[in-house]
């Protein structure tokens, strides 16, 4: 959500910002702006809608300097309009602000500034934190000690990057709370600041991430960090190894269409150096928990939103099957406001592909405030639930996604979270050597089977044709599949933008049954398990009622195919991790209706990749 770069060095700053502002369209915005220092002077361009807007505007009007700040922008406070958008000035023109966050205490700021006479352009919160350093900077005669100054007072997850007109070769960047990271790229002769990596990993390898309460001094020579408070701090940073051609589309399409494609090889990077076959062993480098310590859990929350949360209800499966732990499954917006009770030997676990996620990263600070540990299970490297993880970190190593709709994510989440659990059972005598080898083996057989299903996407392209116009879809499955069924009415709905919704199956006729008629696509998931017969009957009732039923089913499969409309055959595994293979058919039906119906795959309207506000 929100997109920030800023640069000092001896490139065309726009050209750098722009680039980076592309970058970081996944994580959806709405409008867009750009701030550079051309003769001593801060020249502003910002338009409202998609990066095209405001390359057309920097082509009518070019911009040249070799510093500036811009800024992506998913509207909190005041409308879409180009006064709102990024970045915001003072009213002396001097400093100029680009915030990712929220500002809670705005209102009562503003009402401050507005009794002192000040003139507000925007509605924004961000213009508040412009006026206010512009005071502080005039008061006090110093740029570096206002903006800590301002950051000190501001309530909320805020990242903020300023700029002043007496200070030209100067960016000033710092974080509160968790409104996303603070990237800080270290170049030879130039330095970069960033809200996520992609923007600037063309230019440099050497990233440093900003803590809550810490802020960066950056010129084109040199960067230094201190506290808040101004005392000096050394970070050293981290070496990113990511590959920037990784980011691009290569080929395909969208990069959702990409993301779904990468699955055989994300799938086993998820698993790389972490299964030994001949051992029947699960080695997990950044756990931190010790097998005694596995051995004596009692509880685990399992806390995630949106697909993760998703993900989180599979893990459930997984560790309540093969470990004969409790998990509770929760919601990171609600968490910590059901004063959740947590008893002896807990853990929580936190699913997130960002780290950034608000509401889950509150989640593990609610957690942290009563003594119990947190586990992260993520994709983004060098991101805060990572920081915040005391118990530590599974990587699941998917690389960067970019499409808002998360895939080859999921399906990383599902292959860590099986490992933890394999793990877990290990360590608590509920699963022998020989048992986790034969896991093992199922689990590097998933890859491949990914791969076969990849192959042909002409099924999905006939279903489009058939159902792309209807307004209402439902999706069931049962037993470990019936997260799957609200993973894919989720995938249906954020990306075609038609009404979908996701059972349980059993639960259709408490209530579901009744929108069933003949215009209704009904998905159901019936491949062989223990409940497969139970599916059967809800297949049997679906067309009872005229509904259309698409299948997913397992080869031989005979009984689901004589009824249904459609099939899909799925490759067989576990039972247990029919999961990884069985959401890859709703990413890709969601993925073909998406494009059928012209919807705009990659960034789906309202949605944002990574959800930094409440
Ligand atoms: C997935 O398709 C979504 N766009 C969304 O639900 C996402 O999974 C959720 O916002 C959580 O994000 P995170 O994994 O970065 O924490």
């Amino acid at each position: 959500m929100c997109g920030i770069v800023g640069y000092a060095g001896p490139r065309e700053a726009t050209d750098v910002i722009v680039k980076g502002l592309e970058r970081l369209e996944y994580r959806g915005y709405d409008s867009a702006g750009i701030a550079v220092l051309n003769d001593g002077a801060f020249t502003l361009r910002r338009s409202v809608g998609k990066l095209g807007n405001l390359r057309q505007r920097l082509r009518e009007e070019p911009l040249s300097g070799q510093l500036g700040i811009g800024h992506t922008r998913w509207a909190t406070h005041g409308a879409v309009t180009e006064t709102n958008a990024h970045p915001h000035r003072d009213s002396s023109g001097k400093v100029v602000v680009i915030q990712n966050g929220i500002v809670e205490n705005y209102l009562e700021l503003k009402n401050q500034l507005l009794e002192q006479g000040v003139e507000f352009q925007s509605q924004t919160d961000t213009e508040v934190i412009a006026q206010l350093l512009g005071r502080y900077s005039h008061e006090l005669g110093d740029f570096k000690r206002a903006f800590a100054q301002v950051m000190r007072e501001l309530r909320g997850g805020n990242a903020v990057v300023a700029i002043h007109r007496d200070h030209p070769g100067l960016i000033l960047a710092a974080r509160i709370g968790n409104a996303g990271a603070v990237v800080v790229g270290e170049g030879q002769h130039e330095n970069f600041v960033a809200s996520d990596l992609p923007a600037i990993v063309d230019y440099t390898q050497r990233m440093v991430f900003l803590e809550d309460g810490e802020l960066a001094v950056i010129t084109a020579e040199d960067v230094s960090y201190q506290t808040l408070q101004g005392a000096p701090l050394s970070k050293t940073p981290t070496v990113v190894a990511w590959d920037p051609v990784s980011a691009a589309k290569g080929g395909y399409k969208h990069f959702m269409q990409k993301e779904i494609y990468e699955q055989p090889r994300t799938t086993t990077d998820t698993l790389r150096g972490r299964v030994d076959l001949e051992q029947g062993s699960i080695h997990l480098e950044g756990l931190q928990l010790s097998d005694d310590e596995l051995a004596s859990l009692e509880r685990i929350y399992a806390v995630a939103c949106g697909t993760a949360w998703h993900a989180c209800l599979v893990l459930k499966y997984f560790v309540e099957t093969l470990a004969r732990v409790h998990v509770e499954v929760d919601y990171g917006s609600e968490f910590r406001y059901r004063n959740p009770v947590f008893g002896r030997n807990s853990l929580l676990i936190a699913l997130t592909q960002s780290g950034e996620t608000v509401d889950t990263l509150a989640a593990m600070a609610e957690a942290r405030e009563q003594g119990v540990k947190s586990l992260a299970i993520l994709n983004a490297i060098g991101s805060q639930a990572g920081r915040l993880a005391d118990a530590g970190t599974i990587y699941i190593h998917s690389g960067p996604e970019i499409a808002v709709a998360s895939t080859k994510v999921f399906t990383g989440m599902l292959m860590a979270g099986y490992l933890f659990a394999l793990k877990l059972g290990q360590a608590r005598g509920t699963l022998s050597s020989d048992q986790v080898r034969e896991h093992i083996q199922a689990l590097v057989e998933i890859p491949g089977k990914i791969d076969t299903m990849l192959k042909d996407f002409a099924l999905y392209e006939e279903l489009a044709d058939r159902y792309h116009n209807v307004a209402d879809m439902l999706f069931l499955g049962r037993w470990v599949n019936a997260p799957i069924a609200l993973e894919g009415a989720l995938k249906m709905k954020e990306i075609s933008y038609i009404h979908a919704e996701g059972y349980p199956a059993g639960e259709m006729k408490h209530g579901p049954i009744a929108l069933i008629d003949e215009q209704m696509p009904v998905v159901c998931i019936a491949t062989n398990d223990h409940v497969y017969e139970k599916m059967l009957s809800n297949v049997e009732q679906v067309i009872a009622r005229g509904g259309r039923v698409i299948a997913l089913v397992n080869p031989g499969d005979t009984l689901v195919r004589a009824k249904a409309q459609h099939v899909i055959e799925v490759p067989a595994t576990t039972p247990l991790l029919a999961p990884v293979l069985n959401v890859i058919p709703m990413q890709i039906f969601a993925y073909a209706m998406a494009v059928r119906r012209g919807a705009d795959v990659d960034q789906p309207r309202n949605l944002a990749k990574s959800v930094t506000v409440e």
